[in-house]
């Protein structure tokens, strides 16, 4: 009789592990963890090397009972009365279920084989074939997902009590067998050969798996797979949950732990082969897919692998290139290929707002279609071939220069946007102190109704298809939502599967409604979101209540260090005429409270109180001499360069109240041309005190800091967001699959700070930052937006200061004696908090683990990790000299010495993904789609003292002069764009994990223990933000010194919970939007 002194859940690792709806749960579920079988818990854990038992004759399982697995306790009630545990000729009967969250049909759940390993005895049980078993039955779990479950009986080897691994196998159906076994694992006994199949079309047959369950009469032990399992596989290894050093892993495991590595990893020839849906092969490879088409003016060079434009590297996909070295694009608008366990769930499919950004893009253009009048096909004609070809047709065509909708007439115009979803509340967006007394009003103010094709009679933008044509595009949209469900239900997994429906679909009926499924297409109506709610665009946070907000200075400044893009502000320290700037005392002095600025420069380099600020755009002049060669360049979209210096605006007790934009300093390409003393590192200088207290200036000086916004926007989308988070992630991720096995514990500690970060970025490449993709339409750089990405790149990121300490040190933002923000600095406020608890969890966490920093020093798999993340990962900067040495990139050279620096490595890689991407993404809406906030496009250079421009518009009346300065920003179809794609990027998703939730990979007790704590040190710190929040000291949390038409925003962009939707708030353990 076995028998195990105690019950066991094990819990192991896999990215898209299901959530814990909450503490309690955890707690609940640690409760019923069995005690640890990691070695570091067990240290006199004898291993001695034994024999391998002889492969015995499959058992003949007898059926067991039927028993809800939910159910610990009746599951044991189960298997005891049913025979399980009575032994058999030496053997013991235990109940085995397999579960699956996908719908049963087709082969699913049919020809599956399991081996189920032992971790002390290191006995394997024969091959246990799971056709013998009662058929699948279809299951609905508490959450209310549908999946099946296939469960039977199974005798294993009396030594196998405490199976530390399982391996599985699908085999193909008849057509499909080759006859060759895989032997990717290294696990499969050689009397199965001949058995498994691989399809080399790529018709595989497969199967996900969630849980696979074995329950003794005294044991129950949950392996997690979480995983497709394929016949193009051979066996797949599952292992429990306890997470081993390379060093501690039970004998029995070591052969599995190692061929499992070396599946991910292929061979030198399988790494760049064609890639199918069911290859598991991670590789390195430049960006050389950004282009939409074969020649012209929708080729984009090759990012990565060369001295100009060096560049992180992505997940290889392997279409083929062409002569030039580009990757093929992918035939018939297929997806780039990704790894199937890294796809999106379908919950978090679902949550892209209904439908992928192909859908959102699909009906935007569309809609643009139908407002635009034009012969193009009908909407419902135009979606599913949308995006490509007719799309720049739709473009082209609305956007043409005598079309209503090429630019806002006024401001209202612009806050029309929000007239439906304020309603009556409408007039309360309006500003109050948008002009001095004395400025000349328009002789006739009062907006008249004009109703046009755009707009209803009472001013409102009218972006909305009718009733007919919108039910047209949302039946297609359902359709198209509903496919990737559809083909997993034919046993071929593909996008966001895991979740299930009703099987009752007729796969050759013509009947849409019939082919689907009835249920199926039910549920997917319901959940159909109106293609009008695109268009109908709610009040952003920057705007509601706070009407006047986004045209004071104070604004301005407080988003510096509370906004979307808190990351970039620097405190200055010397005079700006040392950096080629043309800012000088005269400009700013007035503004300084009695100081001057070379006062305040010196006193700041002799380590006092920094008073003044400066943000450093002068980059975005890189590319200037190429765009103006470039005929391929479109017009009307202006690339700025340029500075702001900031003042730290002080009370008469001395308490700081606000910062403040004390001059701005811009250029344009034509800059240099119509001004030849200028230095070529200088622009035109606006001055706050020169320009803001006339009433005919003032429109200048607002129309400096909404440029300043534009090249903010763009250095916020393309330096601080996706190059800083998205994209320098990847490599980090690719290698730790190649190379750090899933049972250690930095890949269990690791892995949920990259959950669905390749598909993110995946998606990103085919649709937003390819050639033409939607940051090309939105930025002014266009077709250069992207190797502004690599010059950002080469010249700013060093791993070594994406720790945010420092990160913050390196601006001058915190004073070197305490550590602390010099200011009122919300982000890094709240950020050190956090970053605090992080590292505090991780070192906890890891000593656990090593003993030593030897252990750390020999451990290696975590060694090879950190060399290729170095070498083919972010191998550019310092093989093509743009670095000194590792020390400036990296923070140190050669392998990682010590626990403390892999601590601090691992942080910051965790806080890359969790708070730092947080506070740059789910701001995005709530201060970028609105233009007067924050316009991406600038379309016309600006102005000059003096110059015509100038004349237009500070000669202007009240109304054209609004009319004028928007001429300068995004149109209202870009406007429309970006709002659309914020929105969904500032989205969190039902399937978000949070870093107030539980890391349910961690099993050990002391492993959840140490989680247990950073979650709680996460709740402490809402409610400290909470605090922060209310304080009236906090200026740029409170907003004091605005007045009540400011009022206050608080900075919640770093208050780790959240629901779902576009809150504000909320820091996801990964990039994962
Ligand atoms: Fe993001």
């Amino acid at each position: 009789m076995a028998s195990v002194n105690s019950r066991s859940i094990n819990i192991t690792d896999n990215l898209s592990a299901k959530r814990t709806k909450s503490i309690a749960a955890f707690a609940a579920a640690s409760r019923r963890i069995r005690k640890p079988r990691s070695p570091c818990f067990h240290p006199h854990r004898t291993q001695v090397l034994q024999e391998k038992p002889s492969r015995q004759s499959p058992a003949t399982p007898t059926p067991g009972e039927s028993a809800d697995m939910d159910d610990v306790g009746r599951g044991l009630k189960a298997a005891q009365t049913s025979g399980m545990g009575s032994e058999s000729a030496g053997n013991t009967i235990w109940k085995c279920s397999i579960r699956s969250t996908t719908p049963l049909v087709g082969d699913t759940g049919a020809r599956l084989s399991l081996v189920v390993i032992d971790t002390d005895s290191e006995e394997r049980s024969p091959v246990i074939k799971v056709d013998s078993w009662r058929p699948p039955r279809e299951i609905t779990k508490s959450d209310g997902t549908r999946g099946w479950e296939r469960e039977g009986a199974v005798s294993l080897p009396a030594g196998i009590k405490a199976p530390g691994a399982v391996l599985v196998r699908k085999k193909g159906g008849a057509s499909q067998e080759t006859g060759a076994a895989s032997q990717e694992t290294g696990a499969a006994s050689q009397e199965d050969k001949g058995g498994a199949s691989q399809d080399k079309k790529g018709g595989a047959s497969q199967d996900y798996i969630e849980t696979i369950t074995l329950v003794s009469a005294t044991s129950v032990h949950t392996v997690n797979a979480n995983s497709w399992v394929s016949s193009a596989h051979g066996w797949r290894v599952f292992f429990s949950g306890f997470a081993y050093l390379p060093k501690d892993t039970p004998l029995a495991l070591r052969d599995e732990r190692q061929g499992e590595l070396k599946a991910l990893q292929g061979t030198p020839e399988t790494r760049v082969e064609k890639r199918k849906d069911t290859d598991r092969i991670y590789w390195f490879q430049t960006y050389n897919d950004l282009s939409s088409g074969k020649s012209g003016n929708l080729v984009r060079p090759v990012l990565g692998g060369s001295k100009e434009l060096p560049y992180p590297r992505r997940l290889a996909t392997n279409r083929g290139n062409e002569r030039d070295g580009r990757e093929k694009a992918p035939k018939n608008k297929e997806e780039y290929w990704l790894q199937q366990d890294d796809k999106f769930s379908f919950d978090k499919k679902e949550d892209f707002q209904g439908a992928s950004m192909q859908g959102l893009e699909a009906a935007f253009l569309a809609l643009l279609a139908e407002a635009a009048d034009t012969t193009t096909p009908s909407a419902a004609a135009l979606l599913p071939t949308a995006v490509v070809g007719l799309a720049k047709q739709v473009v082209s065509t609305i956007t043409h220069k005598e079309n209503p909708l090429a630019n806002f007439e006024d401001f209202q115009d612009v806050l029309a946007m929000y007239m439906k979803a304020s309603g009556s509340d409408f007039k309360k967006l309006l500003p109050k102190k948008l002009y001095p007394a004395e400025a000349t009003a328009s002789k006739d103010e009062t907006r008249s109704g004009k109703a046009s094709r755009f707009k209803t009679a009472d001013g409102a933008w009218n972006f909305e298809l009718s009733p007919d044509k919108a039910a047209e595009v949302d039946k297609i949209m359902a359709e198209q939502r509903v496919g990737p469900v559809y083909d997993s239900a034919t046993g071929t997994p593909a996008e966001g599967t895991h979740s299930s429906f009703e099987g009752d679909s007729k796969p050759d009926a013509s009947n849409t409604e019939e082919r689907l499924g009835s249920k199926l297409f039910d549920f997917v109506k319901r959940k159909t979101t109106s293609i009008n709610e695109y268009f109908s665009f709610k009040v952003p946070r920057v705007l509601d209540g706070r009407p006047d907000a986004w045209h004071m200075d104070e604004e301005f400044g407080r988003q510096m260090v509370a906004g979307y893009n808190p990351l970039v502000i620097t405190a200055l320290k010397q005079l700006p005429e040392r950096f080629g700037s043309a800012i000088r005392g005269d400009h700013v002095n007035a503004d300084l409270q009695g100081s001057t600025l070379e006062q305040l420069v010196s006193e700041a380099a002799a380590g006092g109180k920094p008073r003044l600020y400066l943000v450093d755009y002068w980059a975005l002049s890189t590319f200037w001499a190429d765009m103006e060669k470039d005929p391929g360049m479109p017009k009307g979209k202006v690339q700025h360069a340029g500075r702001v210096v900031m003042y730290l605006r002080k009370d008469k007790d001395g308490n700081d109240t606000a910062l403040i934009p004390v001059a701005i300093e811009l250029a344009h390409p034509n800059t240099h041309k119509k001004n030849p003393k200028l230095l070529p590192t200088a622009g035109i200088v606006y001055s706050r005190s020169q320009l803001s207290g006339d009433s005919r200036t003032l429109a200048v000086w607002r129309l400096a800091k909404m440029i300043f916004k534009s090249m903010d926007s763009s250095v916020h989308q393309l330096g601080s967001h996706w190059n800083r988070t998205h994209c320098v992630l990847e490599p980090f991720y690719i290698s730790l699959r190649r190379q750090i096995s899933v049972m250690h514990p930095v890949y269990k500690l690791m892995a949920p700070h990259f959950r669905y970060t390749l598909q993110i970025n995946r998606d990103a490449r085919m649709r937003l930052i390819n050639a033409d993709g939607v940051i090309e339409q939105i930025v002014p750089s266009d077709k250069y937006a992207m190797l502004y990405a690599s010059a950002l790149y080469r010249t700013t990121w060093n791993f070594a200061t994406e720790a945010l300490p420092e990160d913050l040190k390196a601006r001058g933002m915190v004073d070197p004696a305490t550590g602390k923000p010099w200011l009122d600095y919300p982000y890094a406020i709240d950020g050190l908090d956090m970053w605090s608890a992080l590292t505090s969890y991780f070192d906890t966490y890891l000593r656990l683990y090593y003993k030593s920093d030897s252990e750390v020093l020999e451990d290696t798999e975590l060694q090879a990790w950190w060399k290729e993340v170095k070498t083919e990962g972010h191998p550019d900067l310092l093989k093509f000299g743009h670095r000194k040495n590792e020390e400036e990139l990296w923070g140190f050279a050669g392998p990682i010495p010590s626990i403390d620096k892999l601590q601090r490595v691992l942080a910051t890689i965790a806080w890359v993904a969790s708070g730092h991407h947080a506070a740059v993404n789910f701001g995005q809406y709530d201060y970028t789609s609105f233009i007067l906030n924050t316009s991406s496009l600038s379309r016309r250079p600006m102005p000059e003292p003096g110059d015509a421009d100038w004349k237009e518009l500070t000669t202007a009346e009240r109304l054209a002069q609004e009319g004028i300065i928007l001429t300068y920003l995004s149109d209202p179809i870009t406007a429309a764009k970006v709002s659309s794609t914020v929105s969904l990027l500032s989205h969190h998703s039902r399937d978000e994990q949070t870093l107030d939730e539980v890391n349910e990979l961690l099993v050990d007790p002391k492993a959840r223990a140490a989680n247990q704590a950073f979650m709680t040190a996460m709740k402490q710190l809402e409610s400290a933000i909470e605090m922060r929040n209310a304080d009236a000291r906090n200026w740029a949390r409170f907003g004091l010194a605005m007045g009540d038409t400011g009022g206050p925003l608080p900075y919640t962009l770093l208050s780790p919970g959240s629901q779902a939707g576009v809150t504000m708030r909320g820091v996801p353990y990964s990039v994962s939007i």
